[in-house]
């Protein structure tokens, strides 16, 4: 796996952008995975901004990794929402190429076989990864098995603690969601995994090195041909 580290933040990002812009240069029709959460916030600003100078989305697919179970689609935090809100709704992206699971689906299970059929058509070029700090990617949690395809897991105690800070205080945090698997995420020919703080050295450190363990559900991606870690100081210290 290649590590690159940087000494902030925003120059960690400015190069995922820049990885993703020359993807979008390059091929004609690329299907890019995302992800959710604090890191990508400002890659996906970074996107906008590219697209304000020409960059076109026009012949892009979006492939996001997962959704919490039973949050309205307009919830502000639902991954939906924050996907439009940070960079569907300022790009020029045909609102029928962007695809996230359906965590309000009645039927849960179709909703993760139909989730399944569309990673299917479309093979991901270039998957973008945060990294929980239990060392979680998407909402694959560790434990003593992990599940290779789409499917709904239970959110650890740790992972919901670690969400509870984009909720309203009384509000709940939802304690399930549905997540691409392990497999799905590894079919993607290229990884960029983003860690920024001092909170991720710990599960930066331990995907990086030691046994590939379902404890650790990041250290998979060590069975990965082209995997790159974007890593601020904070996230590299342990390193
Ligand atoms: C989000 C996702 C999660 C986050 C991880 C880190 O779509 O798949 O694995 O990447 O929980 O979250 P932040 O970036 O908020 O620290």
């Amino acid at each position: 796996m290649k590590v690159r580290r940087f000494s902030s933040d925003s120059l960690a990002t400015v190069y995922t952008a820049a990885l993703i812009e020359s993807l979008l240069q390059r091929e004609p029709h690329p299907v890019l995975g995302l992800a959710t959460g604090a890191t990508p916030v400002n890659l996906y600003r970074q996107l906008v901004d590219f697209h304000r100078q020409g960059l076109s989305f026009s012949h892009v697919t979006t492939i996001n990794l997962d959704e919490y179970v039973g949050l309205p689609w307009t919830h502000p935090q639902s991954y939906h929402r924050f996907m439009q809100d940070h960079l569907f709704s300022q790009i020029d992206i045909p609102p029928g190429r962007t695809f996230i699971p359906d965590g309000t689906a009645d039927d849960l299970e179709a909703e993760c076989v139909r989730y399944d059929a569309i990673l299917a058509a479309h093979p991901i070029d270039l998957q973008i990864l945060g990294i929980g700090r239990n060392g979680h990617i998407g909402f694959n949690e560790p434990d003593i098995s992990l599940k290779t395809r789409t499917h709904v897991i239970q959110l650890t105690e740790d992972t919901m603690q670690a969400n509870a800070r984009f909720f309203g205080s009384g509000e709940q945090v939802p304690d399930q969601a549905i997540t691409m698997g392990i497999q799905s995420i590894l079919q993607a020919k290229a990884i960029v995994l983003m860690a920024f703080g001092r909170d991720k050295a710990w599960a930066v450190k331990r995907a990086l090195s030691g046994e590939v363990s379902t404890e650790v559900p990041a250290s998979f991606l060590q069975m990965h041909p082209n995997v790159t870690f974007v890593l601020d100081e904070e996230a590299a210290a342990d390193l």
